[in-house]
């Protein structure tokens, strides 16, 4: 693919430490255009709003997906990114999903690569910072039919950021959704990264935060997911537990490669369907046998390793009202907290400074993990 390249004449200064997530921005951006069967005039061009119809299916219908990956500064100076081909075909998996357009695993490298090394400049020095990555597509057809369109804008921009979540393995309290509050609805759309996925997470966060906690745990009989992260849980022997990948789940880069590497902090790697139920008992101690389950929490490329604090179980009522006279607090609902640990647990600690460790090249990474940006 030849990209076309016009640089940017008002580089800017982000600040010197970046811890939030997402807020920053590099001064180029990548932009390519389907439009007539084809991927057109690729480019990396200076950051710029879309100019795109009122009517794109974008707005009215989200027609939209995105990926997120990182990039990480070595101790050699250059930049390397992290499995991010993994990202290229989950990408392509989800564009088939929504009737999108594909784009070549090796354009979408090249794509990424070469952004990289034009704005390497930007990577933010401070620790546990690296830069985010995302790729995300759009259909631009201004028409008002729910039907897939023929013309897409495929972009990708970069954000020094710092964790998701605080300053890395910040504890979060964490509702269980139980049978009422659903991620996503049931056929598929769960386990590909469709943007509309996300958009009733602000309605349900007002349902977490009304009990004191900042995410949801969802599934039901079986646990899936939290809003933007796998969950998993260490037992007691070992056991290094993550759900078995059903089509409500996004399958987790950080899942995956964190099982393949588990047996590193001496953790017996465990995914199978996991019930609730049993997951909330195991946290317990009862009369007779103390919790089996020691350590529990979410990660993710923007979590990373993500520990959690409690467990909240909540009766909620399976009628809209209900939950909307419990939001704003005309009647109140019985709530029980389950505490698992008030720090990062031993091993929640030795994954997270494995995981980065390895990404950060200071610690092997397995073949192929990591690609050095070339200088082109
Ligand atoms: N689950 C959901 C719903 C997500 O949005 C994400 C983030 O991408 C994840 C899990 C974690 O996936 P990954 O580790 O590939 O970033
Ligand atoms: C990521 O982890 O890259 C994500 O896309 C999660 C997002 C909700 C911030």
């Amino acid at each position: 693919m030849d990209i076309r390249i016009e640089r940017s004449k008002k580089p800017f200064k982000n600040p010197s430490t970046i811890s939030s997530f997402g807020e920053y921005r590099t001064p180029h951006f990548f932009l390519m255009d389907y439009k007539e069967g084809e991927w057109r005039d690729p480019r990396i061009v200076p950051l710029q709003d879309f100019q795109i119809g009122a009517g794109a299916k974008v707005f009215h219908y989200a027609h939209s997906f995105f990926e997120g990956a990182k990039a990480f500064k070595h101790e050699d100076g250059e930049l390397y990114t992290f499995r991010f081909i993994e990202n290229a075909k989950r990408f392509n998996k989800t564009a088939d999903f929504l009737q999108m357009p594909s784009i070549p695993l090796d354009d979408q490298l090249q794509a990424v690569h070469q952004l990289l090394d034009i704005d390497r400049a930007y990577y933010p020095e401070n620790e546990g910072a690296s830069l985010y990555i995302r790729p995300f597509m759009i259909g631009s057809t201004d028409q008002l039919g729910i039907k897939s369109g023929n013309e897409f804008i495929y972009s990708v921009m970069l954000s020094p950021s710092g964790p998701y979540f605080g300053k890395g393995l910040e504890s979060l309290d964490i509702l269980i959704g139980g049978d009422f509050l659903a991620r996503v609805a049931p056929g598929g759309m769960g386990s590909v990264k469709a943007a509309a996925n996300y958009a009733n997470n602000p309605w349900l966060m007002r349902i977490a935060k009304k009990v004191n906690t900042q995410q949801i745990l969802f599934g039901s009989p079986y646990i899936e997911e939290l809003g933007g992260m796998n969950h998993y849980h260490i037992t007691k022997d070992g056991d290094f537990c993550v759900p078995a990948f059903t089509e409500n789940i996004l399958p987790s880069i950080t899942a995956r490669s964190l099982l393949e590497v588990a047996s590193q902090v001496g953790l017996n790697p465990i995914q199978k369907p996991l019930l609730l139920h049993e997951f909330l008992e195991g946290l317990q101690t009862s009369k007779n046998s103390p919790a089996s389950i020691l350590e529990a929490g979410g990660v993710g490329t923007a979590a990373v390793v993500t520990p959690i604090a409690s467990y909240t179980t909540i009766l909620l009522p399976p009628r809209l009202d209900e939950i909307n006279n419990f939001i704003n607090c005309t009647v109140t609902l019985p709530t029980k907290v389950i505490p698992v640990q008030n720090s990062p647990g031993p091993y929640t600690t030795k994954l997270y400074e494995l995981y980065t460790g390895i990404q950060m090249g200071r610690v092997q990474a397995p073949d192929g993990w990591l690609e050095k940006v070339s200088r082109f």
